[in-house]
């Protein structure tokens, strides 16, 4: 399927797409002498065991295994197929793609997803134009210009405006050709009991929900007047395309100032999100209204650690941020706290403050594990029987705390708070010590940077080196060394670099693994790759060496063999046997003495 587009165009796109740029999106980068490494985003760990070679725009991760370039980053991330990357990825290097024929099968496995990305941007499009054009969303131009949404963030984050009435948006995506069948799936569209479709969002003010990408994956509606029979938000439901629970709002608008700031504010609300954005305090995230879940709180984790919560100043909000707490404690997250006066949430606030008042409300937080102790200590107070009960929550929720200095700390401050002896304390929030780098869900490392592991030295050096110098390949093939390789899956990698050099093209590393069957092999190669070239100042030379020591293993193999043919034969009484055998015993002598490859290298 891959081979439909050329393989020119996928190296232009390699060629402009940086890998680091990419990844930034959804993990926070460090420096780390030749690499960028950081936390992986497949799968939970505490330390970065996840790399990046800016240069091979190749990633990998030593924690779990997983290894790739943009393409396979993308696809795994976003849960994309092979198309859908390309086409992102296409778009974001400016990069044309040619028009290709889709197989019937193709069609099908790649048609439905394409299809909900294409009919939610259409969709989007229209409420945008709605909303900044027909006479129907005056109210609803109203209604932001009261909260003083300006035209700059309603282009920024493509507000919209659907219609009233039943089938406005339907219509209109109809006439564009999509299928009733793909809004439902898109969760544009209701199929009533009577079996006829209408809009499910009509006359309110719509949200598109991006990824990082500005992929439109869902959307939310707000009611322009609040009517009692209707809820304020009508979200989209769950579709192949959505998972609740998972994403944020508006990580594409502050993608790039949670980079810059090193910090997130996490909210609530859409208008919470966007307010935030048009004040210039930026680096927000919103879950509209859902609970906080462990996907979230690794996804924060990866941005960065600096994280503060905005709740809702009032009991419910209370009640949401001890929910959340945990799952961002055990996630090594030590949240702050930002308490918004009188009571409002950040868009209230924004309307009458500006970015500098709001610093000063995110410089003034106090931590959310404090706050939470505070409050459940400050309730029982006075009563000796809910004092105790409120102490064991409060450590309970100590023992969340990852970091074990950090939780040493909570713990005395506890002690000196209550009353209670520290160690009877630390007896509570005991919790199994992690070995070190061990504390990750599976950090045994695999693929680790270099040697050979149990493949055969040669054999694995010659690989790595053509890795590096793919312009080699061609007397390396000349040599005919492959035949006398042992390796299966070294063979197939080398013979992989053989046909790309073969058609002229450049070596991919990526594909070249792909033919391995081998696990463990496909380890250590993706791990090699990150390293660097070891044969840097003289790549002939050690293959030399390389093609010379394979060719002598080769050839000892063939002689023991033989030897045993021999001793066989002489047992067996087999004379004319015995003696063709010695013949080839003889030749395959004179040829180990004399290998020595010295093919010629350009
Ligand atoms: P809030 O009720 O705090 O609303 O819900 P809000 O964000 O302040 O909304 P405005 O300012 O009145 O417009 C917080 C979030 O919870 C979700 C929405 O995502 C909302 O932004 N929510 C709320 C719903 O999904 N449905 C609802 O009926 C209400
Ligand atoms: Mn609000």
């Amino acid at each position: 399927m891959a081979n439909v587009i050329p393989e020119s165009v996928k190296r232009d796109i390699k060629d402009r797409v940086s890998i680091k740029d990419l990844v930034e999106d959804y993990v926070r980068l460090q420096k780390d002498g030749q690499y960028y490494k950081g936390l992986c985003p497949f799968h939970k760990e505490k330390t970065p065991s996840f790399k990046i070679h800016e240069e091979r725009g190749f990633f990998k991760c030593f924690g779990c295994g997983e290894y790739g370039d943009v393409f396979s980053f993308l696809m795994k991330v976003e849960g994309m197929s092979f198309p859908e990357a390309l086409e992102r990825l296409a778009s974001r290097a400016g990069v044309e793609l040619p028009k290709r024929e889709l197989s019937e099968e193709e069609k099908k496995a790649e048609a439905d997803k394409r299809t909900l990305f294409e009919v939610n941007l259409a969709a989007a499009d229209f409420f945008h134009r709605n909303l900044l054009e027909s006479r129907e969303a005056e109210a609803a131009r109203q209604y932001l210009r009261k909260r003083k949404i300006g035209d700059e963030t309603i282009a920024r984050f493509k507000l919209g405006y659907s219609l009233p009435g039943w089938s406005a948006n339907l219509d209109y995506l109809a006439r564009k050709g999509a299928t009733i069948d793909s809004m439902r799936s898109a969760g544009l569209v209701i199929i009533g009991d009577s079996g006829k479709p209408y809009d499910r969002f009509r006359g309110r003010i719509m949200f598109p929900i991006m990824d990082a990408q500005a992929g439109v994956r869902s959307f939310g509606g707000r009611l322009v007047t609040d009517e009692k029979d209707q809820p304020k938000y009508l979200n989209g439901p769950e579709t192949e395309i959505y998972k609740k629970g998972s994403g944020f709002f508006g990580v594409y608008q502050s993608k790039a100032g949670i980079r810059k700031k090193n910090r997130v504010i996490v909210v609530e609300g859409y208008f919470d999100q966007i307010a935030l954005d048009q004040a210039g305090v930026g680096c927000a995230a919103a879950t509209l209204g859902t609970a906080m879940t462990e996907e979230h709180a690794r996804a924060l984790r990866r941005l960065t650690r600096n994280v503060f919560m905005v709740f809702d100043s009032d009991e419910a909000g209370k009640k949401a941020s001890a929910r959340s707490l945990p799952i961002l404690l055990e996630a090594g997250l030590s949240p702050r706290m930002v308490l918004i006066p009188e009571g409002k949430d950040p868009a209230d606030y924004l309307e009458n403050h500006d970015a500098r008042d709001f610093e000063r409300l995110l410089d003034a937080s106090p931590g959310l594990l404090d706050y939470y102790i505070e409050d459940v200590l400050g309730k029982a107070a006075g009563v000796k029987s809910d004092e105790a009960e409120a102490v064991r929550m409060a450590a309970e929720m100590i023992g969340k705390v990852q970091d074990r200095i950090e939780r040493g700390i909570y713990v005395d401050s506890l002690a000196r708070k209550s009353g209670v002896d520290a160690r009877a304390l630390q007896k509570r929030v005991r919790r199994p010590e992690p070995r070190t780098a061990l504390e990750d869900e599976d950090s045994k490392e695999v693929g680790g940077i270099g040697g050979s592991g149990a493949y055969p030295p040669a054999e694995f050096e010659l690989a790595i080196n053509l890795m590096h110098h793919p312009n080699l390949a061609i007397a390396v093939k000349e040599s005919g060394v492959i035949e006398h390789m042992a390796n299966e899956g070294l063979k197939a990698f080398v013979k992989s670099i053989f046909e790309d050099s073969a058609g002229g093209g450049e070596a991919d590393p990526v594909e070249h693994l792909e033919k391995i069957s081998d696990r463990g092999l496909v380890q250590r190669l993706s791990g090699a790759i990150l390293e660097s070239d070891p044969y840097e100042n003289a790549p002939e030379k050690a293959l030399n060496d390389s093609i010379g020591m394979i060719l002598h293993e080769s050839l000892t193999e063939n002689i023991k063999k033989i030897k045993r043919e021999m001793e066989r034969a002489s047992k067996e009484g087999n004379e004319i046997l015995w003696r063709e055998l010695a013949g080839r015993y003889k030749e395959l002598e004179a040829e180990r003495s004399a290998n020595g490859f010295s093919g010629e290298f350009k």
